[in-house]
């Protein structure tokens, strides 16, 4: 038996970007979140570096739009870029007003001001941070905030299914109506009506056997949204973080690239460093140029790690500044304070997504996408470090600004058709969707990773169309589990992987081939993949 809830806004996603937008609209209007775990279990709450603002008078609006330019390989949208340094300082001032306690310089009475890190691509100190724990400090500050509200109800261990839109329902246009939810403790697939939809769902990182992103990080809003008739761009794009810990036990242990910002080197077995080869700001280069040089190394040497070296600081400085990321790699036998630690670079960011436009808007009417599962422009074809909340934070705040005016126009579809159970059974074949998961990760660490050829992504599209029309067979006869919808979704997500860096004849940023191994002016613009069912509409919202 189906249950039909009703909300003003539905907000898809409990990470910073779901969790800002909630508590920014909620003193006006209804919010349901559904968080397809705990509220909190996010990418964000793992965020360690920081985030990225101008705060300080020897720092400029120009310097950060600049690097943020210089590192996104010349495919950032300038306006968007402004738009989201101007309104730096503001967000984080907002985040100290919910509460957030971020690191402040050392002084005797504790009045100093806010300590600021520096990492790859920043001309500058610039990135505010709680610790090396930035975004549990946030997570768990707003996430208290939002199970405090009383317009705010929550919905965890719910994953959403697919949206529903008029056009779905054969109605005229294209407008977000609410969505299908699986509740996964039940089992059941329930409908939420809501006048907004807000997909705030995170990346697609799951997609790669090795990654710095929890389990939560597979491409379910952008896989919707598309399904839903939502451009998506950008997608060959996929951010590898130079430094995860290399160890049989440690999953997804990320080694924050302030490390590097305070003077930590990357060095081969024998000692030495390497960096200094593959650009003049050696440690300090972009990420994408770090991870093809560790890669590049690790290749030619058959070695299976590099090694991250900050032992040269002071014991007392490392445990100070890093005292998460010390503890953790004592657990797993290595001393920071006393040796260089063994890492390899894995996925960790999906600059493309769904997308939107500078308030958030997709190509639907009423469904907004924010976060890491929008493409927005600001990241082009390499995001500048820490750059990542900052975008959450700014485009919640124009979003939630954008629904405000607009709600008042939208009316709530009360009546929506119960998820449809009747030709579908129990599955009693659960090991297809494991094997084809596990499967799935693998091929495309392999042959869509950091370095891409014609051949490899050739392998790789002929692999994903069969697991995709697997997984459709599959999904058409049983009943929704959350790691079948899962797995539909990364399949899906890892298609347009594919094809947008089939379509990207060039090297540029994160995108490296050999055989196109030069960057081509021609070249200069986003890879825009358009769905079958793509209606061009005038939106109707503020
Ligand atoms: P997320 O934080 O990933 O949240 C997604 C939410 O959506 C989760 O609640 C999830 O449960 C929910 N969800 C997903 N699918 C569904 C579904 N189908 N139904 C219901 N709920 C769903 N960036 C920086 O700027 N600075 C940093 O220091 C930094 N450090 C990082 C360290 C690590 C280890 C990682 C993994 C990332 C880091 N990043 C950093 C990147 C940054 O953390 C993320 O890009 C950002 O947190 C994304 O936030 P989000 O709100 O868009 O998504
Ligand atoms: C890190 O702390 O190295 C991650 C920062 C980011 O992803 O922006």
């Amino acid at each position: 038996m189906s249950t039909q809830y009703t909300h003003d806004v539905l907000v898809i996603g409990g990470g910073i970007a779901g969790l800002t937008l909630a508590l920014r609209l909620a003193e006006d209007v209804k919010v349901a979140i559904i968080a397809k775990g705990s509220l909190t279990e996010s990418s964000s709450l793992y965020a360690q570096g920081g985030i990225a603002a101008v705060l300080e008078q020897d720092d400029s609006i120009e310097a950060h739009i600049e690097d943020t330019l210089n590192a996104g390989g010349q495919l950032c949208d300038p306006a968007v870029v402004r738009q989201v340094v101007e309104r730096s300082a503001a967000n984080i001032q907002w985040l100290i007003d919910q509460g957030v306690l971020f690191t402040r310089e050392p002084s005797e009475d504790g009045s100093g001001g806010y300590h600021l890190t520096r990492e790859g691509g920043h001309s500058r100190r610039r990135i505010i941070h709680a610790a090396d724990a930035t975004g549990r400090a946030v997570e768990t500050t707003l996430g208290e905030r939002v199970h405090a509200h009383r317009n705010i109800t929550l919905y965890e261990q719910h994953i959403a299914v697919d949206i529903i839109t008029s056009a779905k329902l054969g109605l005229p246009g294209n407008r977000a109506l609410g969505a299908y939810v699986l509740d996964r403790d039940s089992g059941h697939v329930e409908t939420f009506s809501a006048r907004t939809v807000v997909l705030a769902t995170g990346g697609a990182n799951k997609v790669y056997l090795y990654t710095t992103n929890p389990d939560v990080s597979t491409g379910d809003g952008i896989a919707m949204g598309w399904r839903a008739g939502c451009r998506v761009a950008n997608m060959e794009f996929i951010q590898f973080h130079p430094t995860c810990l290399y160890h049989p036990k440690a999953k997804t242990l990320l080694l924050t690239e302030a490390i590097r910002g305070e003077g930590g080197k990357l060095r081969l077995p024998d000692g030495s460093t390497f960096m200094e080869q593959f650009d003049p700001r050696a440690e300090l280069a972009p990420r994408d140029i770090v991870a093809r040089a560790i890669d590049h190394e690790m290749k030619c040497l058959g070695i299976d790690h590099v090694c991250l070296d900050i032992s040269h600081k002071p014991a007392e400085f490392i445990r100070g500044h890093f005292p998460n990321i010390y503890a953790s790699c004592l657990e797993y036998g290595y001393d920071m304070t006393l040796e260089p630690v063994p890492v390899v670079p894995a996925a960790h960011y999906t600059c493309g997504g769904i997308m939107t436009d500078n308030h958030g808007r997709t190509d639907i009417n009423g469904l907004y996408a924010i976060g890491e599962t929008a493409y927005t422009g600001l990241h082009g074809a390499n995001r500048l470090a820490s750059n990542s909340l900052l975008e959450c934070l700014v485009f919640a705040e124009a979003a939630s600004k954008n629904i405000e005016q607009a709600l008042p126009r939208w009316s709530l579809s009360t009546q929506l058709p119960p998820w449809d159970e009747s030709r579908v059974t129990d599955s009693d074949e659960e090991v297809v969707v494991s094997h084809n998961w596990d499967e799935l990760r693998r091929f495309m660490w392999d042959y869509v990773g950091i370095v891409r050829t014609n051949k490899r992504l050739q392998r790789a599209k002929r692999r994903v169309d069969l697991l995709n029309s697997e997984i459709e067979d599959y999904y058409g006869n049983f009943r929704v589990t959350n790691d079948l919808l899962e797995l539909r979704n990364l399949t899906q997500v890892a298609d347009m992987i594919i094809q947008s860096a089939m379509l990207r004849k060039e090297s540029r940023g994160l995108h490296y081939t050999l055989d196109y191994p030069q960057t081509d002016s021609r070249a200069a613009h986003s890879t825009i993949l358009v769905p079958e069912n793509y209606q061009r509409t005038t939106r109707q919202t503020a």
